[in-house]
């Protein structure tokens, strides 16, 4: 079964001898490390070199958490939250607690945002519940999951006493620096390491995505098998013809540079909205920065098309859509007649709602194409582990090649600092009194 297939044919762009060979170049120059930032390309051999001492470390704690608690929450922020909540809403039934026996655990999240109302109902919503928290920052000093994992941490250590808190808390950051790795060490906390080569975008095959997907029962070693597959797929010598993330980074080039600016990611199955919004951090801050960078937007459909899809028709015309496109769902339903048809349906009986979601996903792509939207589609043949492992990995791939192809370091985030920088003043956090000064003057 073929994880991922790449069809560019509806993107009309034809991939020249010079764009095949830059292609070819930057994914030559992720795996030779001469490339900016290259010292966080941990990503590029990651799939194929967890072993399994990695994997049953990992599952024994998702085990011991399953066991003692009935909510683990996942603090962290950015790279450190967005690859676990989107292969998890991936794999799981989006009515779950609606039922009354859980398989798994009920994965929550916290420390994404500052929110007050958001903690205050999390902390309501939990307090009949057994908890456990896996607290993730690969630096230990950013504040929103700080700040969570001082109130979550409070919370648990008052429920259950210090000792007990203890084996309800598990910590995944750097093996050496940061005030979380320092805490965790005086604490006696499990502790997993974030390898220091592995940025947080790129880290959610690490324990930072592992762990949680574990615990929440997704089968983590199919997941990374098929990372592995799509890593073998696309080594350094896999021709351009055969390598889809050249391929598929060739292209956003390719439209890219003829003015297509903004790359909208789209699929027809709900469970794979939270992919995009990983997805648009791996690509908003690998691509956006040095004045440079397709802006990552989405849509999910074909609710969007109600809302997005009169712009993305009609609107300014510099976007493309790339749309990925699941072969086989999980389940069967299918349209029954009805003898009044006062809707008028009955010439839909007897298809099923996958049928009508694929016509509706060929008609959109022609309509969109017919309106000046190039398309770009990824295939996968179901909702399962080792296609969605196949599909982050892909993606991490072509957002390496692409970052070389725009000529940035796709691995850093520069321009994150500034928010921060300004949030401390406003707070006025020792060590930025003069900076607080200036800044509440603008105010
Ligand atoms: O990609 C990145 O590096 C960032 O988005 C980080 O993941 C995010 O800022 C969280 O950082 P940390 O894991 O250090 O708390």
């Amino acid at each position: 079964m073929e994880l991922l297939k790449l069809n560019t044919s509806k993107s009309g762009v034809a991939f020249s001898e010079d764009l095949k060979q830059s292609a070819m170049a930057a994914n030559s120059l992720l795996h030779s490390g001469k490339g900016a930032g290259n010292d966080f390309l941990g990503w590029v051999n990651l799939p194929s070199s967890i072993d399994k001492e990695q994997f049953d470390a990992i599952n024994a704690c998702a085990a011991t958490l399953r066991e003692k608690a009935d909510v683990v929450i996942c603090i962290g922020i950015g790279g450190s939250y967005l690859g676990a909540k989107a292969v998890l809403d991936a794999m799981s039934n989006p009515f779950e607690l609606l039922h009354t026996e859980h398989k798994n655990p009920i994965v929550l999240f916290a420390g994404q945002n500052i929110s007050e109302d958001y903690t205050a109902e999390l902390l309501a919503a939990t307090k009949n519940h057994s908890i456990a928290t896996i607290v993730i920052s690969k630096s230990g000093t950013t504040t929103e999951p700080a700040i969570a994992f001082r109130i979550i941490k409070e919370e648990i250590e008052k429920r259950y006493g210090k000792e007990e808190a203890k084996s309800r808390i598990v910590a995944i950051t750097d093996k050496a620096r940061g005030a979380l790795k320092t805490l965790a060490t005086d604490e006696g906390y499990t502790t997993f390491v974030i390898p220091d080569n592995v940025g947080g975008r790129f880290s959610v095959l690490t324990p930072v995505g592992l762990l949680p997907l574990a615990v929440g029962g997704v089968d983590i070693e199919k997941l990374v098998a098929g990372a592995a597959a799509m890593e073998a797929a696309t080594a350094e010598g896999v021709a351009f013809e055969d390598n889809l993330a050249a391929q598929y980074a060739a292209a956003r080039y390719a439209l890219y540079t003829s003015g297509k600016k903004i790359e909208i990611l789209g699929s027809y199955e709900p469970k794979l909205q939270n992919i995009n919004e990983w997805w648009k951090q791996l690509y908003g801050e690998s691509e956006g920065k040095d004045g440079k960078g397709i802006f990552p937007a989405s849509v999910t459909l074909t609710a969007d098309l109600h809302s997005m899809g009169q712009y993305i028709q009609e609107g300014e015309r510099s976007m493309f859509e790339t749309i990925i496109s699941v072969e086989k769902p999980a389940y069967e339903v299918k349209v029954e007649a009805d003898e009044a048809n006062l809707d008028g349906l009955n010439f839909l009986a007897g298809k099923r709602l996958h049928e009508i979601n694929k016509m509706a996903e060929l008609g959109v792509q022609l309509a969109h194409i017919d309106g000046g939207v190039p398309n770009i589609r990824i295939e996968i043949p179901t909702i399962g582990e080792e296609a969605i492992g196949a599909l982050l990995y892909f993606f991490e791939k072509a957002c390496g090649i692409s970052g070389y192809l725009i000529e940035v370091n796709p691995f850093n985030q520069p321009g994150v600092e500034a928010y921060k920088k300004n949030m401390f003043a406003l707070l006025d956090k020792p060590g930025y009194e003069a900076e607080s000064a200036a800044i509440k003057a603008r105010l």
